[in-house]
């Protein structure tokens, strides 16, 4: 084994036990992201360094020292996507989707950012995310938030989740505010760490995020974001909050709330688990209105957000509400390599008798008994045994591989009516649920 090759670090593998759970959580985004009108859209998982560097922002983490870069063979600078949201509104003006429109777009898939790999952060993650374009109000605003809550504690029944919101204004009030703070941290300049001295004029805002305690203490006096915004953004994080009471979601108020992408401006949103530890933040957004002028379009406003599938995915595990692994149901065992061939002929019929019905052959020969190990280590509930009396008369026998039920045989006429009975077809409800 020392010399097999090992994954990248920080890049995982979602193995079979997992990936029911993963279909779960995405089949629980989708269902809502339909019902609120949202359309699913593709995009590529490279794109120009460019769209990023202008769309996230030169002085952000990701675009410092997070981003996949390359050159290809052409000497094209390209970058393995950190996030969608910057992908997905170059494609929107790119194909013409914003004339006269104001589309809702959802995406799903894996992005890249060269972090420090722990629990719940990795290098290759995967996010859905949605974007809606064309409209300013809070009323929008407070609609995706309020499909946020529904997807995340009605559809997948997380707990112990709390939803922050907050305002960043708009670029006017943000610039003034901005103003203040460097002024403001200019007096405590030396107490600052590193990190905060070099985004003191870069990206102030990004230093209210910070871990670190001596930092946090100097933010603790800090000027307060709100008392700069101005009668506009006041009235448009009034209205949010009125929308979000109507809708009956519950939220907090965190002044301190900035994100670490630049593009965001107004509303910003986070859902944070305490469930998770460090990397809490199970879904994430807010307003980006002057992006899409900054990547060439015409001045549209636009909100959006997006969701780690990894954290989802391991608080639904943990809360033990993963659906089961998806086992066969039964196996279908032959005495002996003779009757292969009538095997996979009542193997086929069978599939075609119960669509729902997981069946498995073992294939690959071997004595009965190897055949039945196999056919127990495959989880299967019922092992289908095709022997020489079996198919002389047309029957199989059916042999309980978990209860001590023994085994009957039937007629292969009576065998579909028979699995039928044991194996009900799920609901559309368990469907969704199990992804069966
Ligand atoms: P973000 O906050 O960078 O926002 O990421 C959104 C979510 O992706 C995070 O809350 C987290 O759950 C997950 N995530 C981010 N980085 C990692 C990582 N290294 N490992 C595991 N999960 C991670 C955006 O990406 C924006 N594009 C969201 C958005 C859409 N805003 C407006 N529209």
């Amino acid at each position: 084994m020392s010399d097999a090759i090992q994954s990248i670090r920080g890049f995982s593998d979602i193995l079979p036990d997992e990936t029911p759970c993963w279909h779960w959580v995405e089949s629980v985004f989708r269902q809502e992201l339909i019902r609120y009108g949202y359309q699913e859209i593709r995009l590529p998982v490279v794109e120009k360094t460019a769209l990023f560097k202008r769309a996230i922002g030169e002085v952000t983490d990701i675009v410092e020292k997070e981003m996949y870069t390359f050159d290809d063979r052409n000497g094209d600078s390209l970058t393995l996507r950190p996030e969608g949201t910057a992908g997905c509104l170059r494609a929107a003006l790119q194909q013409g989707l914003l004339h006269n429109a104001q589309p809702r777009l959802w995406y799903a898939g894996p992005m890249f950012r060269h972090e420090r790999p722990q629990k719940g952060r990795y290098r290759q993650f995967h996010q859905i995310g949605a974007e809606a374009f064309g409209l300013p109000g809070p009323d929008l605003d407070a609609e995706l938030i309020a499909l946020t809550r529904r997807i995340l504690i009605n559809g997948l029944g997380i707990q112990n989740l709390r939803l922050e919101i907050n305002n960043l204004g708009n670029s006017e009030s943000r610039g003034r505010y901005r103003a203040a703070l460097i002024q403001y941290l200019e007096q405590h300049h030396d107490t600052l760490d590193a990190e905060a001295q070099r985004r003191l004029y870069t990206n102030p805002l990004r230093i209210l995020d910070s871990k670190n305690p001596a930092v946090q203490a100097i933010i603790k006096d800090a000027p307060d974001l709100h008392d700069y915004l101005d009668e506009a953004d006041g009235a448009h994080f009034a209205g949010l909050q009125a929308h979000l009471q109507a809708a009956g979601v519950e939220f907090v108020i965190n002044p301190r709330l900035v994100r670490g992408l630049d593009y965001y401006g107004g509303t910003v949103f986070e859902w944070i688990s305490d469930n998770l530890g460090a990397q809490g933040t199970v879904l994430a957004g807010g307003r980006y209105d002057a992006l899409v002028e900054m990547i060439g379009g015409k001045p549209t406003p636009a909100i959006g957000f997006a969701a780690g599938v990894e954290r989802l995915v391991a608080l639904v595990t943990d809360a033990g509400h993963a659906p089961a692994t998806e086992t066969p149901h039964c196996t279908l065992v032959i005495g002996t390599p003779d009757y292969a061939v009538q095997a996979t002929g009542l193997a086929e019929s069978i599939r075609s008798a119960l669509p729902w019905l997981r069946l498995q052959l073992v294939t690959g020969g071997g004595s009965m008994k190897a055949q039945l190990r196999r056919a127990d280590r495959s989880g299967a509930q019922l092992a289908l045994i095709l022997g020489e009396a079996e198919v002389a008369n047309e029957s199989v026998t059916v042999k309980s591989l978990r209860a001590e039920q023994g085994q009957v045989t039937i007629t292969q006429q009576d065998l579909i009516q028979d699995l039928s009975e044991r194996f009900a077809q799920p609901t559309d409800e368990r469907r969704l649920r199990d992804g069966v």
